[in-house]
């Protein structure tokens, strides 16, 4: 179905990435992947080859670095295929009150979980748009759906993520670039371990879904042409409900399940 288009998945070193990478090679597409650690990726790369053939470029990148998204476009444009499908993977959470998190990584975040899938998708899809055909897949997250407190910054940088991909996918309707954004609840990744390490929380959530389930959705999604994705069926329930609570109420029990008041959080 994809062979001979090529797909930039970043955070491909680990959990949905991993499974956006192995799903896309087994549709044909060829693979550039990015993520920190590159010996992770050179394994991947090694195994899609082995198994489904594609031909896999690793560039190992710090995204949250000045330059690094203009860096990952420039060396995938100097490639012999362009990419026609993007997906913004990368991310991670920080649990624990904002006041009590280093800025730094506060500021870490921001730039993986928003400054970069945004500067990705402006610098991709302007070469998309010039060739009349592209997808995109934001990964945002269900807490995009309410402010959660302990969990501050990475429910409003997933909120910023699914807002600016639904308002880009009509912007550019009838270019041939089409964008979705996958709103996954729980996923049994090491999420949860980089999220809660500094407050000694880090316990994947019971019930949490597959990764190759949850990415299998966003691709189905994507290539359906849908503008979100919520991928496990109750959350279509759940986001009903939580448009008909009070505000103030579902906020409060977002806190509470993310553990505020139990934890803390890093100097
Ligand atoms: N798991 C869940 O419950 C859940 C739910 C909703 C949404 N999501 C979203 O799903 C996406 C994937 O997360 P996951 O669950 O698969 O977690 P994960 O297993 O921890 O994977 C996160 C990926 O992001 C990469 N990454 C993190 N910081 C980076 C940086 N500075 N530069 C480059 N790459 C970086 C990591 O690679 P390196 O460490 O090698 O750099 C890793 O490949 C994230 O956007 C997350 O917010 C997850």
């Amino acid at each position: 179905m994809l062979k001979g288009k090529t797909a930039l998945v970043t955070g491909a070193s680990s959990g949905l990435g991993r499974s956006f990478a192995n799903l896309l090679a087994a549709k044909g597409a060829d693979l550039v992947i990015t993520a920190r650690r590159g010996d992770r990726l050179k394994t991947l790369a090694g195994e899609l080859e082995t198994k489904h053939g594609s031909t896999v470029t690793i560039i190992p990148l710090d995204l949250s670095m000045r330059g690094a998204a203009a860096e990952l476009f420039e060396r995938t444009e100097a490639a012999e295929t362009p990419v026609e499908i993007l997906v913004n993977n990368a991310g991670f959470a920080t649990l624990g009150t904002f006041l009590d998190t280093a800025c730094e990584r506060s500021a870490e975040l921001l730039a993986v979980n928003m400054k970069s899938p945004t500067e990705l998708c402006w610098r991709l899809g302007r070469a998309m748009r010039e060739r009349g055909s592209g997808r995109i897949l934001n990964v945002a997250s269900f807490a995009s759906f309410t402010p959660v407190p302990n969990m501050a910054i990475y429910a409003a940088s997933k909120a910023y993520v699914r807002n600016f991909s639904e308002a880009l996918s009509i912007e550019l309707d009838g270019t041939g670039v089409h964008v979705c954004a996958l709103c996954p609840g729980p996923v049994a990744t090491d999420f949860y371990e980089v999220a809660g390490r500094a407050v000694g929380r880090t316990d994947v959530p019971a019930g949490a879904a597959g990764p190759d389930e949850i990415a299998g959705a966003g691709l189905d999604a994507l290539f359906a042409g849908k503008r979100l994705c919520l991928p496990v069926a109750k959350d279509h329930m759940n986001a009903f409900f939580m448009r008909l609570l009070p505000r103030g109420f579902v906020m409060k029990m977002a806190g509470k399940e993310m553990g505020l008041h139990k934890t803390g959080g890093e100097e």
